[in-house]
């Protein structure tokens, strides 16, 4: 990493928007957390989880021309949403002067997320939907609940959960990355039902 924590976020304040740059440091000030109690680096995670979204505010017009030279998974490209992780792969390389694999692939899957994601992959992950200076309780808390419960894999199904859950009653596609992640973590989930019952009409 070319640049220190106090620049990178003195161009985060000048290139998002207020309550990005809010989100920004709630997600580094949570991955930092995570990372401390699973035994990860915690100024690597602080550093990804500030550019996590550091491609959030770039015009609509300069994201799908960065997006022009990425491989996109299917479905990706008819989510706008999700554009600003493959394009802050870019901003982090050409701005920050990243290096780091693991940061840029957390950069890279934080929206839609992969499968088989390393652990700093799932924190920064996760960090972005539990940070606590900008995302709700309502939303959060379940999330914080089953991570203190069942650990990384539960909160993130539960992520999942509700992603999905979201899709469906906006009468959303769901990319079928997302539905395999789902289906990944509710089979190593103790939810599955394993033992099959015989029917009793
Ligand atoms: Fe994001
Ligand atoms: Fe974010």
């Amino acid at each position: 990493m070319n640049y220190t924590n106090d620049y990178v976020i003195g161009w985060l304040k000048e290139n998002l928007n207020k309550e990005r740059f809010e989100h920004s440091l709630g997600t580094a000030e949570c991955a930092e957390k995570l990372a401390e109690q699973l035994g990860l680096d915690k100024e690597k995670a602080y550093f990804a989880g500030l550019i996590h979204d550091c491609a959030k505010c770039l015009p609509k017009e300069e994201t799908l021309k960065i997006l022009e030279n990425v491989e996109l998974v299917s479905g990706e490209l008819e989510n706008p949403k999700t554009h600003h992780a493959p394009a802050g792969v870019y901003v982090a390389q050409s701005k920050f002067g990243v290096e780091d694999e693991e940061i840029l692939s957390s950069i890279r899957w934080h929206t839609i997320g992969k499968l088989n994601m390393s652990d700093f992959e799932k924190i920064i992950f996760l960090a972005d939907k539990i940070e606590e200076r900008t995302r709700p309780t309502e939303y959060r808390e379940p999330i914080k609940a089953a991570l203190n419960s069942g650990g990384i894999d539960s909160a993130l199904l539960i992520c999942y959960k509700n992603t999905i859950k979201s899709l469906v009653d906006r009468n959303l596609t769901i990319c079928t990355l997302t539905v395999d992640i789902y289906n990944s973590l509710i089979n190593k989930s103790a939810l599955v039902n394993k033992k099959k019952e015989p029917y009793r009409l």
